[in-house]
């Protein structure tokens, strides 16, 4: 199934995949997933937010278990971040069927929509309109970088803007989440563990700078007449990091736009978005505070802290173990969101699994997982199943 989808969205010059939300990619990406499903003969559908969902069995008569992930991805990132956990929902399905198992609770495979935020800004966009912690009107009005809004977009994919929203049908079939990923640091490496669970993720947010200043010319511009916003924006650069290591934490700048962008003018306006992350809240919210102090800031996304229910947790992670190949399952920490957490955070029982990185290299086309890793992420993820839904 990996190799199936290896060429949607493919830079050929980088090997990296662009595969932004509603995109001719994520299209694609989403026809595939409805061909698996109903080669399966699962009830595959939609929900009013762009979420998809593939059943066996029937959630309306007993909330499910459901598995998955997603399948857009980052500009220029990997083959593994999102379509690692849809793939191995399916290829779990298909390894309980061979083993004869019949669940007497439904199970599901879900695709969440624009997870990265890649286009919009927001990440996880499907999942919070799903629990209603986002409110739609905001995410309608959300505009990309050719500032198409995404209710413009959603229409022209013949979609219904108008629909989105919470949804508490759908997230009533959804009794429990476990959401398979690869890895996005070296915690499995270190341990020489090929599968991973996950105790928490860590809070983290996005958060909008702008530095405004006056455009003029380069070269005929005196040093003392230029309102050169560059300059501010790369002291906030360095001050992003030197707070970082002083809160134990981790904060970058990984976007930039420059207005108007010509090598040979001052700019006139940088806007800059901070990452930043850490294991807890406090420390978070102190560096982005001393970074914002004086400064043109507005919070484009917050996710609190998600700390997976213990007895789940426990319970998948010896699940996982039973595993021929798996070996001792290390329970880790992760500085990357998921829609997991989303769930998690609306009170839905939710938990993950990890597939190493023999790298740690995440979000860039150097993201990997070696097969045998993946296998042993699907047994894993059969037998967490089997266990859930018996
Ligand atoms: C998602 O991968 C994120 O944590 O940015
Ligand atoms: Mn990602
Ligand atoms: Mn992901």
């Amino acid at each position: 199934m990996l190799e199936d989808l290896a060429h949607i969205g493919r830079d050929p010059a980088t090997g990296g995949y662009l595969r932004d939300a509603w995109s001719a990619a994520d299209m694609e990406l989403r026809e595939w997933f409805w061909g698996e499903a109903r080669r399966r003969g699962l009830d595959v559908r939609e929900d009013r937010n762009g979420n998809l969902w593939a059943w066996w069995g029937d959630p309306s008569r007993r909330p499910g278990v459901v598995t998955g992930s997603h399948l857009d991805s980052v500009r220029q990132g990997g083959a593994f971040d999102g379509p690692l956990g849809v793939v191995s929902a399916f290829a779990a399905l298909d390894l309980l069927r061979e083993r004869g198992f019949e669940p007497s609770t439904p199970l599901g495979v879900a695709c969440f929509t624009d997870e990265e935020g890649a286009r919009f800004g927001v990440p996880c966009l499907g999942s919070r309109l799903l629990t209603g912690v986002l409110d739609p009107a905001r995410a309608l009005a959300l505009t990309d970088d050719a500032g198409e809004s995404l209710a413009e977009v959603l229409r022209r994919r013949g979609r219904t803007p108008e629909g989105l929203g919470v949804d508490p049908v759908t997230l009533a079939h959804v009794g429990s989440y476990v959401e398979l990923h690869v890895e996005q640091g070296r915690g499995l490496v270190d341990l020489d563990a090929p599968v991973g669970v996950a105790s928490a993720i860590w809070p983290h947010g996005r958060w909008r700078f702008d530095f405004h200043g006056q455009a003029n010319h380069a070269g005929t511009t005196r040093l003392e007449d230029r309102d050169d916003p560059m300059l501010a924006y790369a002291a906030k650069v360095l001050a992003a990091r030197e707070a970082a290591v002083r809160h134990g934490i981790v904060a970058t700048f990984g976007k930039v736009r420059v207005s108007p962008n010509n090598a040979n003018a001052v700019p006139g306006l940088v806007s800059a978005w901070l990452d930043a992350r850490g294991a807890g809240e406090e420390a978070v919210r102190a560096l982005v505070a001393e970074l914002a102090e004086g400064a043109d800031v507005r919070e484009e996304s917050w996710t609190p802290i998600v700390e997976f229910e213990p007895l789940l947790r426990d319970r998948i992670a010896e699940a996982a173990a039973q595993t021929p190949g798996s070996g001792a399952v290390p329970v880790l920490a992760t500085g990357a969101g998921h829609d997991a957490g989303i769930l998690a955070g609306a009170g839905v029982p939710s938990a993950m699994l990890f597939v190493r990185n023999p790298t740690g290299i995440s979000h860039s086309p150097a993201e990997h997982a070696e097969a045998d890793d993946c296998a042993a992420g699907v047994r894993a993820l059969a037998n967490v199943l089997e266990e859930l839904c018996r």
